[in-house]
């Protein structure tokens, strides 16, 4: 976490945004690594570990579910792919793994063209407040902070966001915060464009993460979703351009 995040917040306690005060607990070259923050509204507090700020105080049902089934799948990639099962012990194998998205990973692999057409699509300039949605390890987020937009990455997941610190000690920094999608912890209004890549169906209430979204644009601002497993007006576009069909 950097200190300029807290403006971009919003306390899933009370409400109240852009009140935040951070205590930095351990800092390294790249930001505050542990720490917690205070929400200047209502006083509450919340961790941050592994470089994310924890909103996610007591789990849904949906979370709980969601992370015993990254777990299972995470389980199930290791058992095919042997050198993946050790990488969570070694850091230089984790790093390489997730430097290596999405190319490394045969679902990001598949998912890149049409992520990459959304990108060149909405021109962007480089000074972009970006909302990405469960965004997972980050490698979408990691692909707007290389254009030099400044993006914060929402997600459930204990297992994937940590390994997004990658991403971030390379130079491409955006700010991690475990909170859910259809309660966002982020401000009212501040964002040019918010995106999600095959992350909104995992949703627990499709139509507020839609108000959400609505929230926190900008008058003016995008909302992309790319890779979704469902049928849209817009989707037959992108895939056309870039699959042949
Ligand atoms: C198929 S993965 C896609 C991850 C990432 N966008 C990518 O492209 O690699 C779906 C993601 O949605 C996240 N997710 C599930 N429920 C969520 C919720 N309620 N709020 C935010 N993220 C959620 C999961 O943890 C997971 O990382
Ligand atoms: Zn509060």
């Amino acid at each position: 976490l950097r200190t300029d995040v807290l403006t971009l917040l919003k306390c899933p306690s009370c409400g109240v945004e852009s009140t935040f005060s951070a205590e930095p607990a351990l800092e390294t070259k790249t930001e505050i690594e542990v720490g917690t923050i205070m929400c200047g509204g209502c006083g509450s507090w919340f961790g941050i570990r592994q470089g994310c700020i924890n909103f996610i105080s007591k789990p849904s049902q949906q979370v709980e579910s969601e992370r015993a089934a990254q777990a299972t799948i995470d389980a199930r990639y290791g058992e095919e792919h042997p050198e993946y099962q050790t990488f969570e012990e070694d850091e230089d194998e984790q790093r390489a793994f997730v430097l290596s998205l999405p190319k490394g990973y045969p679902p990001t692999a598949e998912q890149a063209p049409v992520v990459d057409y959304a990108l060149d699509a909405l021109k962007l300039n480089g000074r972009e407040i970006v909302l990405d949605l469960g965004a997972g390890m980050g490698w979408t987020t990691a692909a707007f902070a290389q254009r030099g937009c400044r993006a914060i990455a929402v997600d459930v997941s204990d297992l994937y966001m940590p390994r997004s610190r990658f991403f971030c000690r390379e130079g491409w920094y955006f700010d991690r915060v475990w909170g859910d999608m259809a309660n966002v912890p982020v401000a009212s209004g501040v964002f040019d464009v918010v995106f999600a890549n095959a992350a909104v169906h995992h949703s627990p209430d499709l139509a507020a993460t839609a108000r959400e979204a609505a929230r926190v644009l900008k008058p003016g601002g995008k909302l992309v979703f790319t890779n979704e497993p469902v049928a849209g007006p817009y989707e037959k576009a992108p895939y056309r351009a870039v699959w042949g069909r």
